[in-house]
């Protein structure tokens, strides 16, 4: 089968097709029983990640157990700022603890753009393994987070309600704020190269907390750094699709998906669908937008809201995928509910 041929790069190619292609943010993920018993057997979350025959299997298994048509590199936001130097650490039931980046001197402290290789190296190596191993007919992506997103743990050292730390940091110290968001930004586009360079066919950008930022910091803080990482990828790899996820960007999102540059935008399940369908598909893929919590509830509620999400983004290029990630208290079961109404 030829890579055109895969229904997930034929949608980000802006082809609308019967069936839309299907994936799930955090497919793989503490609701899979299997995915457990390898988190397990691999220690800790940060070993997970860092040992690629293990990061490659429990990337697979979502993939062997519901034949989803995107595969995503199982991998963390949060290993980007380690590359950079700050020490991270997983506490189970807690998240990510990371040490903090709170001053211009602490910025200028940090490694370069290009050390960050020596960290994340295994992650390539899993790209190159799935690569090697994904059925023809599904789409290996790679990711990483948005620069402000990934600044706002790197920054508060830990993830926070409202991203205050980062916020007050852009307001009261905008020099080291932008330092910092532009030595992510550089850092962020080495990392997807190396992705792509791997095996990885499209790329996503993960900015879970554009929604934080005010409407007047958007355009520079969330925008732009997406914007620059995008053109950059693709003069290096024409053609390559990108997929951006400005998390709760609400009335910026029109004119994200129309300048940003980004082939497809995610959206999430706050977005009414039949004003995506109107404002955003003329420009872009869209991709969403079902209600995670679905993905717990299931039954009818959850056929009906997937039928009504297909239907309302028939008329263009479209990727099914949950509004956010799927949360540990899904039920799979659900996942076959889910597929039988997007494909039956
Ligand atoms: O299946 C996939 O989607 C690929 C793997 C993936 C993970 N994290 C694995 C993971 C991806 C794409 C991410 C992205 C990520 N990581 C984001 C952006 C997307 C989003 O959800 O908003 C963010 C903000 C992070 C940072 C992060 N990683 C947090 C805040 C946490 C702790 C919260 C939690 O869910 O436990 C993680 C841990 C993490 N990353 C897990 C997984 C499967 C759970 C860790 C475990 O197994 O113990």
């Amino acid at each position: 089968m030829s890579s055109q041929a895969k229904p997930l790069l034929r949608a980000l190619a802006g082809e609308t097709l019967r069936v839309p292609p299907v994936w799930l943010m955090r497919q793989a993920g503490r609701y899979l029983p299997e995915y457990r018993a390898t988190r397990e057997k691999a220690g800790s979350f940060l070993d997970l990640c860092y040992t690629p025959e293990l990061a490659a299997e429990v990337t697979m298994q979502p993939i062997r157990r519901f034949g989803f048509d995107g595969a995503i590199l199982f991998a963390d936001i949060l290993l980007v700022p380690q590359g950079l130097g700050a020490d991270l650490t997983f506490v189970p039931g807690e998240g990510p603890r990371l040490s903090t980046v709170a001053t211009a001197e602490e910025v200028a402290a940090l490694r370069p753009a290009e050390a960050i290789h020596d960290t994340v190296a295994p992650v390539y190596e899993t790209v190159r393994i799935l690569s090697q191993t994904l059925p023809p007919e599904v789409a290996l992506i790679g990711f990483a987070g948005a620069p402000w997103t990934v600044a706002t743990y790197m920054i508060a050292g830990r993830g926070t309600p409202n991203q205050e730390p980062a916020r007050r940091m852009l307001l009261e110290q905008p020099d080291a704020f932008f330092t910092l968001l532009d030595l992510i930004t550089e850092a962020t586009i080495e990392y997807l190269a190396r992705q792509v360079e791997a095996g990885a066919e499209a790329v996503k950008l993960f900015d879970s907390w554009a929604g934080s930022l005010s409407a007047l910091d958007f355009e520079r803080v969330c925008l732009e750094p997406n914007r620059r990482i995008t053109a950059e990828l693709k003069s290096r790899f024409p053609g390559l699709p990108v997929i951006a996820f400005p998390r709760g960007a609400g009335a910026w999102l029109e004119r994200f998906a129309d300048s940003c540059g980004a082939d497809c935008v995610a959206i999430d399940q706050h977005v009414p669908t039949r004003w995506a369908a109107e404002r955003l598909q003329p420009h872009v893929c869209v991709q969403g937008n079902l209600d995670p919590l679905l993905m717990v509830a299931g039954g009818e509620p959850l056929a009906a809201a997937a039928r009504r999400i297909r239907e309302d983004l028939s008329g263009g290029p479209h990727v099914f995928n949950l509004g956010h990630g799927i949360t540990p208290d899904a039920d799979p079961e659900n996942v076959h509910i889910l597929l039988d109404a997007i494909r039956g």
